[in-house]
C-alpha cells in the first residue's frame, strides 16, 4: 500500500493535509482512526473494571484486554501471553525490570552493563539501582561515528554481569547494534540481557525467540498505538521469579495477615486498575499494522530514508551523524545554523522534527555534538514530503 492512500487511515493527517510534514515518529508517531475508535467504543460501550467483576461487562472488558496480550505475544513472538507484561510505556518497563531484578538477583559487587548508545530512560533506572545496592554500573563505549563495537560490550562483561541492558536501534542515530551476537556472547558469560526496543519496534519485525533475548521492552505511542501503553515482555521463568514491582490490588492472590502470595505473571507485575482503554487502543494498532503489511511498509520506509540521506548530504555544511545509510531515523548538524534554530525553523515552515540532544548524553558527547536536529520517518511519510522538507532545509542552509 502507498504512503498516500495509508494517510487516509490517519485523522490528524486528513484535518491537517500539506499544512502539517511530520517528521518526529521517532518522538511518538500519530495513530490511525482504528486505534482512536477503539478507545472510543470502549468508553462509549465497554466501560468496566476488569479481574474483579462477575458481571457481563466486566468479563467480556477482560476478554477483550487478555485477547490483546495474546495479540502482541504472537506479533513479537514470545512463546507464551504470559510473557506480556502491561506497562506505561518503555520508561515503566525499565523501572520494573531495574527494580524487581535487582531485589531478586543483584548482590554488592556485582555489576551491570549499559552502553552509550542507550537512551536516558535504559541507563538511569539501572544506574540508581547499582547505587542502592552497591553494584558497578559499566558503559561500554560507542565509536566516535555512533556506532558499537560488540567487542566494547563484551570487554564489560565478566562473571559478576548480572545485566546487559541494551538498546536494539539509537533514538538518535538509528544505529542497529549487532545484536544476536551480543546477546549470545553475553549468554556464554553468564549475563542476561534486557533489550529496549522503543525505536526498533517501529521500524522492523521483532521477533523475541530468535532475538534470544531475555527481555525487552517498548512503548505503545511510537508503535501508532495509544499513549501511556507500554509492553515488557519477559522469558517465563525470569517473570515468575522476579519480585514485584508495584504492590497492590489485583496482584496479590491472599493477603491475610502473613506474607502475602501473589498471582501468577503477568498480573503480578500489574498491581491497580491498568489503562484498559489504552491496552485496547494498542491492540487496535497492532492489528492495524499487521493488516497493511508492516514489513513491506518498514522496507518502503527505508528506501525513503536511504535517498533523502544521500540528498542531505549534499546540503553545503550538513554533518550528518551515524553510519546505517538504510536508517529512517537522521541525525544531522549544520555549520551555518543551531540545531535549535533549525528546529524552529522548519516548525514555523509546517515541518516537524525533534532537536537537541534527545536524552543521549553519552552518544552525544561521544560524537562531538552538543545539540541535533533529528528527522524521523514513519510508514506514512511521503517522497513529497521529503522533498519540500529538503528544499526548505537548502534554502535555509545555502540560500
Ligand atoms: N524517546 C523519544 C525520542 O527519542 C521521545 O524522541
Amino acid at each position: 500500500m502507498e504512503p498516500r492512500e495509508l494517510r487516509e487511515d490517519f485523522p490528524i493527517l486528513k484535518n491537517r493535509g500539506d499544512s502539517l510534514i511530520y517528521l518526529d515518529n521517532a518522538a511518538t508517531t500519530q495513530k490511525p482512526e482504528a486505534v482512536i475508535d477503539r478507545i472510543c467504543r470502549y468508553y462509549a460501550w465497554e466501560n468496566a473494571n476488569i479481574h474483579r467483576g462477575m458481571y457481563p461487562l466486566s468479563t467480556q472488558a477482560e476478554h477483550a484486554y487478555e485477547a490483546v496480550r495474546r495479540e502482541i505475544a504472537d506479533w513479537i513472538g514470545a512463546s507464551a501471553a504470559e510473557e506480556i507484561v502491561f506497562t506505561k510505556g518503555s520508561t515503566e518497563a525499565v523501572n520494573l525490570t531495574a527494580a524487581a531484578f535487582f531485589e531478586t538477583w543483584v548482590d554488592r559487587g556485582d555489576n551491570v552493563v549499559v552502553t552509550e548508545l542507550e537512551h536516558s530512560s535504559n541507563y538511569f533506572p539501572w544506574k540508581h539501582q547499582c547505587e542502592r545496592f552497591g553494584a558497578a554500573l559499566r558503559t561500554a563505549e560507542a565509536e566516535p561515528d555512533g556506532s558499537l563495537n560488540p567487542e566494547a560490550v563484551m570487554g564489560c562483561i565478566d562473571s559478576r554481569t548480572r545485566m546487559l541492558a541494551i538498546t536494539a536501534m539509537s533514538n538518535v542515530t538509528g544505529f542497529r547494534p549487532q545484536l544476536r551476537r551480543i546477546i549470545e556472547e553475553a549468554h556464554r558469560a553468564g549475563a542476561r540481557v534486557f533489550v529496549d526496543a522503543s525505536q526498533e519496534a517501529a521500524h522492523h519485525p521483532i521477533n523475541v525467540r530468535e532475538m534470544d533475548c531475555d527481555l525487552l521492552c517498548f512503548s505503545g505511542h511510537k508503535v501508532y498505538g495509544p499513549m501511556g501503553t507500554g509492553v515488557l515482555c519477559g522469558k517465563r521463568q525470569l517473570l515468575e521469579e522476579m519480585r514485584p514491582y508495584l504492590y497492590g490490588g489485583g496482584m496479590v492472590k491472599r493477603g491475610d495477615g502473613g506474607l502475602p502470595e501473589y498471582r501468577q505473571d503477568p498480573e503480578k507485575f500489574e498491581a491497580g486498575t491498568q489503562n484498559i482503554a489504552g491496552v485496547l487502543g494498542l491492540g487496535a494498532a497492532v492489528e492495524y499494522l499487521r493488516s497493511r503489511d508492516f514489513a513491506g511498509l518498514t522496507e518502503r520506509e527505508a528506501d525513503l530514508a536511504e535517498s533523502f540521506r544521500g540528498r542531505l548530504g549534499n546540503i553545503r555544511g550538513i554533518r550528518i551523524k551515524g553510519t546505517d545509510a538504510r536508517s529512517p531515523l537522521i541525525a544531522f548538524a549544520s555549520d551555518r545554523l543551531g540545531a535549535y534554530d533549525l528546529g524552529v525553523l522548519l516548525g514555523n515552515s509546517g515541518i516537524a522534527v525533534r532537536c537537541g540532544s534527545h536524552c543521549a548524553y553519552p552518544l552525544m558527547s561521544r560524537m562531538g555534538e552538543e545539540s541535533l536536529c533529528r528527522i524521523s520517518l514513519g510508514i506514512y511519510n511521503t517522497q513529497e514530503e521529503l522533498d519540500k522538507a529538503l528544499a526548505r532545509l537548502r534554502r535555509l542552509l545555502e540560500g
